[in-house]
C-alpha cells in the first residue's frame, strides 16, 4: 500500500490553520491526500488551504465544546478518512492555577482530552472497521512531568500520550497505526504569541516536525521512540526542572 491507499483518501488535521497543522495539512496534500482543515479562525483556514495541493474542506469549530467531536464527526461523515491528526493543544496562558477562572482550565480540558477521546473512538472504529489507516495525537515534553505554569497542560498532554500509547496498542492489530507525537519547543505562531517577543534559540521548524511525524506513523507508539529524557532522576527534580523551563516564559 502506498502512502495516500492507507492513510487517505481523506485525511483531518485538527487545528491546521497555522504552524504544526498547517505543514501537516501542506504535506499531506504533496502526498496525494486530500485534507480537512479544522480550526477556529475560517479566514486563516482558507488561507492555508489555499495552499494544500490536493482536495480541501474547511471546518471554523471551537474544539472545546462540548459537542465538538459529534460536529466533526458529523461534517466529515461523507469522507472516507484514513488519517487523524489532533494537533490544536497549546496552552495559550502559561499562567498559574489559580490565577486563571476554572473555566478557562476546563476548556483547555476538553478541547485536549474530552474531545480526543470522542474524535479517537470515532475515527478509531472507523479506521480499524476498514483495517487500515492512522491516527496521531500531538503531544508535548511538558508530559514528561509537571511544573509551574503547567499544571492542566502537562496534565491534558501526558493524558494524549498515554491514550495514543495504549491506542496504539489495541488498534495496531487491525491494521491501524497510531502515533503519539512529542513534540520540544517548535517556531510556530502560537509559541511566538507565549514568547511575547523574547528570543529563544534552538526552536524546530514545524515543516522538519511534520515531516517527521509523516515518515514516522507506522513507527509508533511515540516519536521520538526514545522514553522520557529525565530517565530515573527523582520526581522532585523532574518538578523543579520543568518549573524552571516554564519560568523563562514569565521573566
Ligand atoms: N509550539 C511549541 O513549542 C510546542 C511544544 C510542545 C508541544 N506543542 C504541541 O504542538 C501542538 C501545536 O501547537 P502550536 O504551537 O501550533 O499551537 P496551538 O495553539 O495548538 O495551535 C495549533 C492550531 O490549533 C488551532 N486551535 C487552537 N485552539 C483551538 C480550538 N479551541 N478549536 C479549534 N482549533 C484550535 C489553532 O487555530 P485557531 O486559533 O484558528 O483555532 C491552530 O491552527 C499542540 O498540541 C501543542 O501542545 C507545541
Amino acid at each position: 500500500m502506498d502512502f495516500a491507499e492507507r492513510y487517505g483518501p481523506w485525511a483531518v488535521v485538527a487545528g491546521a490553520s497555522e504552524g504544526v497543522g498547517a505543514a501537516v495539512a501542506r504535506q499531506l496534500g504533496e502526498r496525494g491526500v486530500d485534507v480537512v482543515l479544522v480550526s477556529r479562525r475560517q479566514e486563516t483556514l482558507d488561507e492555508v488551504a489555499a495552499t494544500v495541493p490536493s482536495r480541501t474542506r474547511t471546518i471554523a469549530l471551537d474544539l472545546s465544546t462540548a459537542d465538538a467531536a459529534s460536529a466533526l464527526a458529523e461534517a466529515t461523515a461523507d469522507l472516507d478518512v484514513g488519517l487523524l491528526v489532533y494537533n490544536a493543544g497549546a496552552d495559550p496562558n502559561a499562567a498559574l492555577f489559580l490565577d486563571r477562572p476554572v473555566e478557562v482550565w476546563q476548556g483547555l480540558l476538553a478541547r485536549n482530552c474530552a474531545t480526543v477521546v470522542g474524535l479517537t473512538h470515532h475515527f478509531g472504529g472507523l479506521l480499524a472497521a476498514r483495517g487500515s489507516g492512522g491516527m496521531v495525537l500531538v503531544s508535548s515534553g511538558a508530559a514528561w512531568g509537571g511544573g509551574s505554569h503547567l499544571a492542566v497542560y502537562s496534565a491534558t498532554k501526558a493524558f494524549d500520550l498515554r491514550l495514543a500509547e495504549s491506542l496504539w496498542a489495541e488498534l495496531g492489530p487491525r491494521g491501524v497505526h497510531v502515533l503519539g507525537m512529542v513534540l520540544g519547543e517548535t517556531d510556530t505562531p502560537a509559541y511566538r504569541r507565549i514568547l511575547a517577543g523574547r528570543e529563544r534559540e534552538g526552536l524546530a521548524d514545524p515543516e522538519d516536525v511534520a515531516r517527521d511525524m509523516l515518515a514516522n506513523l507506522g513507527e509508533g507508539p511515540t516519536f521520538p521512540p526514545d522514553g522520557t529524557p529525565f530517565g530515573a532522576l527523582p520526581r522532585r527534580q523532574v518538578v523543579e526542572l520543568m518549573s524552571q523551563g516554564a519560568s523563562m516564559l514569565h521573566s
